[in-house]
């Protein structure tokens, strides 16, 4: 059964509070942060502030996307804001392997993520460091977009590599992912899905919840 870690970057922040009681209460496993600064990514969502505010109320791991240059110069205030997973962009990192050992230093979870253009080739050295790949799905930035297939086969490629090598960790799948195609992304290696839209603008999104992690 596949971990499915909902961004709240689509919930509605007016009712944010609502919105995570909803999630704790739901087959939710991690809740996904969306970290963006503007320079990295073409937006801007939210920092320290939210996650110091939710932190107490949330109930599971806390999953960081972090969308933004030069990471390492906050892993330590995420780590005190409750992250639990911190991911970083390969793209974004002047020195990755530093980027991750200082993330492993602060007693969290650590992980890596490409862009769409980015080959999966690039992650064959660092793998053996991290806890987590993030491959995006989507071009990162917003919620809300079209699911890119080619995907599928980073997918595939990077689970070959794993197991090539005899890894344990874990592949996230993060963009354009709901109940349509959730069992291609699980299929094609996925061990996590991030879901945004799909959930938040269900009518009901704890069955959305129940169901990708049943299929
Ligand atoms: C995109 C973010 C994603 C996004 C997922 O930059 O990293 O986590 O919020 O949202 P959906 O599922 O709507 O694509
Ligand atoms: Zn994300």
């Amino acid at each position: 059964m596949a971990i499915v870690s909902p961004s709240i970057l689509s919930s509605n922040f007016a009712y944010l509070q609502k919105d995570i009681e909803m999630l704790n209460e739901s087959e939710a496993d991690w809740f996904h942060i969306d970290v963006m600064d503007g320079v990295f990514v073409p937006n801007i969502s939210f920092g320290f502030p939210i996650l110091h505010s939710i932190r107490n109320i949330v109930k599971k791991p806390l999953d960081v996307h972090l969308m933004i240059v030069n990471p390492e110069r906050y892993v330590e205030r995420f780590r005190d804001a409750g992250a639990s997973i911190i991911t970083v962009h390969y793209e974004a990192c002047a020195d990755l392997k530093r980027t991750i050992d200082l993330i492993h230093s602060c007693g969290v979870k650590a992980g890596v993520s490409i862009n769409p253009e980015t080959p999966t080739a690039v992650l064959r050295e660092i793998l053996p460091c991290v806890d987590l790949v993030l491959i995006m799905s989507v071009h990162p930035g917003f919620g809300g977009q079209k699911f890119i297939e080619d995907s599928l086969q980073k997918i595939c490629e990077v689970k070959r590599m794993i197991s090539e090598e005899n890894l344990s960790c874990l592949i996230e799948v993060d963009g354009g992912i709901g109940l349509g195609n959730v069992e291609k992304v699980v299929r094609a290696g996925a061990d996590a899905v991030v879901a945004g839209a799909a959930v938040f603008s269900a009518e009901s999104p704890e069955s959305i919840i129940r169901d990708m992690k049943k299929l």
